[in-house]
């Protein structure tokens, strides 16, 4: 398959170097001419989890310099969700026909952009790889996950499959037939853990263990969870059950679900929140994909959503500077809680 990614960082930097590592031909773009020509000159190294790797990467330009009548058929989208809700109409007209963009945002940005492009043209994607740039064109795998990828009008596809054993080469990669699932269930934990976790500053175990803190979790994930039920939306396992025990429409007070909420705890309780590190570096979070988009779909499904819309606007002001992450923030913010 000719294959373009587009992003060079932590997740794009990391499955092309070990897909070029098989001998595969991969073109990459990046932002710009200083980053391509940097990648030309140091390669791409791999280090971590499955083992080392040290490419060269002779195909990389800026996105601007691909000339226009180029044709992929398969292009993978590693860029932040704005940039790839920004930059994928214009790579769209790239893939040859019967090709496939397939986008690996956090949230809903798979769904957005085959609500836009035709879902014919996009395969949704998402990353349980964990991956970490250290310097251009030198990366580290975290963990031994995978990606993920499928329909998202839900079933099989020969090109799913095609798309899974090409990039398998070189990562796992597992296709699912309930991929907004999936999705949905990845974004209930970056709804509440990630998201509320940047916003205070800590861990989800150090949030959730303040009146606040459990008020802001309970009632961001019962809002996600109602949202999603009402989109049609079957959240599948990932680490833990995306439904709590005795869940209808909102968080019931019981031993089952206090044993819920440790199996998140053990998951996912003491990770560093990685919107924490898009405050830290003064970066755009992807909050409007997460969060803003459980709001959103909840407006236009007629279903409340006051806590993830207060948290979308608590992010916003952290990123301009108005507040700082703090624990204090929640106090705010569960006072929407209906
Ligand atoms: N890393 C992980 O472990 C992980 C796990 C699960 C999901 N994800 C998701 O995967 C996505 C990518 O994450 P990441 O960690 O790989 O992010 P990242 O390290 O920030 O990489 C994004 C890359 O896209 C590049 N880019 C931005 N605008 C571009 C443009 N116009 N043209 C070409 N390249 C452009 C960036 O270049 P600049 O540096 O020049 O901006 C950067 O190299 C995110 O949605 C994230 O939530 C990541």
């Amino acid at each position: 398959m000719q294959t373009l990614i587009v992003g060079v960082g932590a997740l794009g930097g990391l499955i092309g170097a070990r897909l070029r590592a098989t001998g595969a031909r991969v073109w990459f773009a990046t932002r710009d001419e200083a980053s391509a020509s940097r990648l030309r000159a140091s390669g791409l190294r791999v280090s971590g989890v499955g083992g080392a790797a040290d490419v060269a990467a002779p195909d990389v330009a800026a996105l601007d310099a691909y000339p226009a009548g180029l044709g992929f058929d398969l292009v993978l989208l590693a860029t932040k969700a704005h940039e790839a809700m920004e930059l994928a109409p214009r790579i769209a007209r790239w893939i040859e026909p019967g090709g496939t963009l397939v986008p690996i945002q956090n949230g809903a940005v798979s769904q957005l952009l085959a609500d836009r492009l035709g879902h014919e043209r996009v395969l949704g994607g998402l990353s349980n790889l964990g991956a970490t740039m250290h310097a251009p064109g030198a990366f580290e795998q975290r963990n031994a996950g995978h990606l993920l990828i499928g329909e998202l009008g839900g079933g099989q596809s020969p090109r799913a499959e095609r798309v899974r054993a090409w990039l398998g080469q070189g990562v796992e990669v597992r296709v699912t037939p309930n991929l907004q699932g999936a999705i949905w269930s990845k974004l209930l934990l970056n709804c509440s853990v990630t998201t509320i976790g940047a916003i205070a500053g800590c861990t989800m175990r150090a949030y959730v263990g303040t009146p606040e803190g459990r008020v802001v979790f309970d009632r961001a994930y019962d809002e996600a969870l109602s949202v999603a039920g009402a989109s049609g939306a079957r959240p599948e396992r990932m680490m833990v059950e995306p439904i709590p025990p005795g869940w209808s429409g909102r968080a019931v007070p019981a031993p089952e679900h206090e044993a819920w909420l440790a199996e998140v705890l053990r998951g996912y309780g003491d990770l560093k929140p990685s919107m924490l590190q898009d405050f830290e570096r003064g970066r755009t979070t992807e909050v409007d994909f997460i969060n803003g988009y459980v709001a959103d779909l909840g407006r236009t499904l007629g279903i409340a959503t006051p806590v993830n819309a207060a948290i979308v606007e608590t992010v916003h002001r952290i990123t301009r500077g108005d507040l700082r992450p703090d624990r204090s923030n929640l106090v705010a913010i569960a006072a929407t809680a209906r």
